[in-house]
């Protein structure tokens, strides 16, 4: 086998998604500390600590203790080598998630125990699922008080309609954990608290089996009664477990464990290597493209300006889909319809950058970026050119009309206000027949308008005037060449148009829409603007 193709099977690349608070972060840094790529925990995030946040780069995000942008990581475990894309768990910037989950392989859904499925929990594992990616669920801070792992799994079936197999089995919780069972290893991981300070180094966890004489003094005569009938129940009427169908999104493996304390942390990472998936095809408009394929390929999913103060850059974040990179090859921006030689191709890990060499199918690059491209663009090679589905731009639910304060920063203004646009962190539009110096904005998210006005005013140098609008809805005009201003429309509703000239309606109210439509024969409005999945 080819070199890259060797090298693309052994990529792993996943997002962490939760409910913020379930332990997104304190997972990830414990999937960092088993890889190597952080020798102590606590040193990706630290509130308490006041040390400082690594996967934080903006000040704002400082200021108020959120992970506000995704940061990406890569380490190597067993001669896998992985990429975990991590994802702002605050609900306001959920359009970055959903965009990062789109170049994802697989997902890792966190739960809390004591709380279950929850709001955010819901609405990204729905991304996951218009996708088919394979989720994994790993429910976690068995440490604390817990709610009984049958309703825990049985929400999960429920509310999110996926099937579930326990791949470990808790005993006991809070106080009283005492480890999981792994099913199919037949052995009992037994947990010890004092051993773990705190989870700042790896667990050395020790197992036994059912029949050892030593678990009732160890876990108790209830714990280990209760559990055997757990088994029993659990292999008697659990459903069977079917690889294909964890590859195929339709039934997620379970774990019960503890980030905090590490516990059941590595069993965890080892199992998920060995059932996700190698680096997924992706559809292009010439049909489906093959990772192995030698032919160099990737999209945009995610823009980042003034990462870092000092040097005051953009970086797009690229999804390799396809071959090999080397740095300084050249490739075909598909959409800005030119070669371009990708300037310092960076691999991060949060703050600290690295320039790479080699980078395949599977991995994420950060490149250096003029201000040509947008969250969806394809890159590829000159000999093999096509262009990826794109990503579609999520309904916005906050409007705000935004102005300069001072007319004379107008062209700031609008550069900070285009820039931020093109990352994706907003969405502009305009009045029909209205100029760039009054904007109506979009937002997923009501923080993002303060980050909008705090990014403008510290980057871009521009005070501005910000008034929000009673509407909560949006939808394109599908109809072509239809004339906004001949619709019968509430007087609440206006007709806006996004930057490529598409005419949109902005509602206050659903029921606006269903007016609309009633009185407008043969509109047809959508909900997303730009590609569909
Ligand atoms: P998030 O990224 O999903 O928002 O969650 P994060 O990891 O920041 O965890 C939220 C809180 O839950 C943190 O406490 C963290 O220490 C705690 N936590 C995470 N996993 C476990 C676990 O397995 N058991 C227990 N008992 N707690 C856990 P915090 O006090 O909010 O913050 P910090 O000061 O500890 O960082």
């Amino acid at each position: 086998m080819a070199d890259y193709k060797k090298e693309i099977e052994r990529r792993r690349t996943f997002a962490i998604i939760s409910h913020p608070d379930a332990g997104k972060t304190t997972l990830t840094e414990k999937l960092l500390l088993y890889g190597g790529a952080i020798q102590q925990a606590g040193m990706v995030k630290g509130k308490r600590h006041m040390r400082h946040a690594v996967s934080d780069w903006m000040d704002i995000e400082k200021q108020r203790g959120i992970s506000v942008t995704s940061s990406v990581m890569q380490f190597e475990y067993n001669n896998y080598c992985i990429n975990i894309l991590d994802t702002p768990g605050h609900a306001d910037f959920s359009e970055d998630t959903y965009r990062t989950l789109m170049a994802a392989d697989s997902a890792v859904m966190v739960i809390d125990a004591a709380k279950g499925v929850e709001k955010q929990t819901r609405k990204l594992f729905k991304v996951c699922t218009l996708r088919h990616i394979p989720i994994f669920t790993f429910i976690n801070k068995m440490d604390r008080d817990a709610r009984s792992p049958y309703d825990l799994t049985d929400q999960i079936e429920q509310e999110l309609g996926i099937k579930t197999y326990a791949m470990n089995w808790p005993i006991g919780s809070g106080r009283e954990f005492k480890g999981v069972y792994d099913r199919a290893a037949k052995k009992i991981l037994t947990f010890t608290a004092e051993e773990t300070a705190n989870g700042k180094h790896q667990v050395e966890e020790s197992a036994s089996d059912l029949s050892d004489p030593k678990l009732s003094d160890l876990l108790g005569e209830d714990l280990l009664s209760t559990l055997k009938d757990d088994v029993e129940l659990l292999d008697g009427a659990g459903a069977d477990f079917s690889l294909e169908d964890v590859r195929r999104g339709k039934l997620s493996p379970v774990f019960f464990g503890s980030a905090l304390t590490n516990f059941g942390v590595e069993p965890f990472l080892q199992e998920f290597l060995r059932m996700t998936t190698t680096p997924l095809p992706r559809k292009a408009d010439i049909g489906e493209i093959d990772p192995m394929d030698s032919h160099f390929s990737a999209f945009v999913f995610k823009i980042q300006a003034n990462m870092n103060k000092a040097h005051r850059d953009r970086v797009a974040f690229l999804r390799i889909c396809s071959g090999e990179f080397d740095r300084g090859m050249e490739v075909v921006h598909m959409q800005g319809g030119r070669k371009m030689k990708l300037m310092a191709p960076q691999q991060l890990m949060a703050e600290q950058r690295e320039i790479i060499d080699h980078a395949y199918a599977g991995d994420i690059i950060g490149v250096f970026d003029p201000g040509v491209f947008s969250i969806g663009d394809t890159l590829c090679a000159s000999d093999k050119k096509f262009c990826f589905g794109g990503i579609p731009t999520f309904a916005p639910e906050h409007f705000a009309r935004v102005s300069p304060k001072d007319t004379m920063k107008r062209k700031q203004f609008v550069k900070g206000m285009t820039q931020i646009a093109q990352e994706g962190a907003i969405q502009i539009f305009q009045e029909l027949n209205g100029s760039m110096e009054e904007v109506v904005v979009g937002a997923v998210g009501q923080l993002q308008f303060e980050v909008l006005e705090y990014r403008l005013e510290n980057e871009y140098k521009v005070d501005i005037r910000m008034e929000n609008l009673p509407h909560e809805y949006i939808r394109w005009i599908e109809n072509e060449g239809l004339d906004p201003k001949s619709l019968d429309l509430t007087s609440d509703t206006r007709c806006i148009q996004d930057l490529k000239g598409n005419h949109l309606l902005i509602f206050v109210s659903e029921w606006n829409i269903t007016w609309a439509l009633q009185h407008n024969h043969g509109l047809q409005l959508s909900e997303f603007g730009g590609a569909k999945l």
